[in-house]
């Protein structure tokens, strides 16, 4: 096992990862301390997994709360559901909520955790490589309005984080690719040596040889607990984990979230960011290149639909968080391994890569 820190003063915490974590159990009760416990997982995972953490937390209260599966149930309404399934099993403030799930789960867990008697113990149990990499860490909870995504949560961070590499076997492929997209961010922005390897190695990673993807998902917890332990309320730099997420935040809302998986919605993103970059002379187009072929390589989505228009593109930015003073700030590439915050693209060039068919096609 390997254990991963985020350093946040008296709300750090460990990310643990490793195989066979779920039948860990010493680990399990010490993460998951006290006498009550609140599960909070899906239909799908909770048929997976639900025994194996159950079977190791004796001589407790467990509750189980088995929520519908999918994105759409990312509500109000849920939440609401969650507050109520507590009260009715009398969960007091010494309770730990558990996620047991992908990131809608997640959200969602941490969301009712974080509100749940004004706040109460929660421990991340990452059942995706989405949420092993990304959305467990660094305490963003919350759920989706019919205007927007996660436009309604808190900050809130877990006690812990425990990432057992094994459930991701039973995956669905498209889902498992779409976390590819948020480990190949890390590299290109903070790491090119990890984007390397990560292309290097794009073949095992994408059989999901435990080695390579144990390693894939520390590299990525380190690179998100050092960014988040920097600026935990993304008052400033943690805005750079949203690379690509402008763009993807507008296919994923323009197509009807569900349509693309938010992963792969984030890997053309990637690739739309460095080609309006490279056009900006901000990006060697070599680099550009470089990132399309990567988001390629690990069978993510790298062409525009056609359906999405430049100005419907545009209109849907005007409903993103990231939007400051009325101008749209984008997180550019500057080379792989580093990025900038920009709100200053000029409009015609960022039209020109709303309606090229051929992002990151440049000649030198
Ligand atoms: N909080 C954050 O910082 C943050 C960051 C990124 C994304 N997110 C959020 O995360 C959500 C997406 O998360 P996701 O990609 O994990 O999607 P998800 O939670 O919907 O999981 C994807 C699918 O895989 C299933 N599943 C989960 N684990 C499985 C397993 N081990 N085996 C088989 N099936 C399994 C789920 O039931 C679901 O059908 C979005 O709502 C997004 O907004 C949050």
């Amino acid at each position: 096992m390997i254990t991963v820190n985020v350093n946040l003063a008296e709300r750090s915490y460990p990310i643990h990862i490793g195989e066979g974590l779920l039948d860990d159990g010493a680990l399990i009760q010490q993460v998951i301390p006290g006498s009550q416990v609140a599960i909070i997982t899906n239909t799908i995972v909770g048929r997976l997994y639900l025994d194996r953490l159950i079977a190791n937390l004796p001589a407790r209260k467990v509750d189980v709360l088995e929520l519908p599966d999918g994105e759409v149930f990312k509500t109000l309404d849920t939440w609401s559901g969650i507050h109520q399934f507590l009260g009715e099993k009398r969960h007091n403030r010494g309770t730990t909520i558990v996620a047991l799930g992908g990131g809608v789960v997640g959200d969602m867990a941490g969301f009712a955790a974080a509100t749940w008697q004004r706040g109460v113990r929660f421990v991340q149990i990452p059942t995706t490589l989405l949420a092993q990499v990304d959305s467990s860490v660094g305490g963003k909870t919350g759920v989706n309005l019919p205007v927007g995504k996660n436009l309604v949560g808190a900050f809130w961070q877990p006690a812990a984080v425990l990432a057992d590499t094994t459930v991701l076997s039973s995956l669905p492929e498209r889902e498992y690719r779409a976390g590819l997209a948020e480990v190949l961010k890390y590299g290109i922005i903070h790491d090119r040596a990890f984007f390397d390897w990560l292309l290097q190695h794009h073949e095992a990673l994408l059989l999901r040889a435990p080695e390579a993807l144990t390693n894939a998902v520390r590299v990525s917890c380190v690179t998100k607990a050092s960014v988040v332990a920097r600026d935990e309320r993304e008052e400033g730099r943690r805005a750079i984990l949203n690379y690509g997420h402008t763009f993807g935040h507008a296919i994923e809302s323009l197509s009807g979230y569900g349509h693309w998986l938010h992963g792969e919605a984030v890997g053309l993103g990637m690739v739309m960011a460095a080609d309006l970059a490279a056009r900006m002379k901000m990006l060697p187009s070599a680099d550009a290149r470089a990132i399309r072929k990567a988001v390629a390589a690990f069978g993510l989505p790298v062409a525009r639909p056609q359906e999405l228009t430049a100005k419907a593109m545009k209109l849907a930015f005007g409903m993103d968080k990231k939007v400051l003073d009325g101008r749209v700030r984008f997180v550019l590439a500057t080379r792989i391994g580093c990025v900038d915050i920009c709100d200053d693209v000029p409009s015609s060039l960022l039209d020109e890569t709303l309606n090229t068919d051929f992002l990151c096609e440049f000649d030198d």
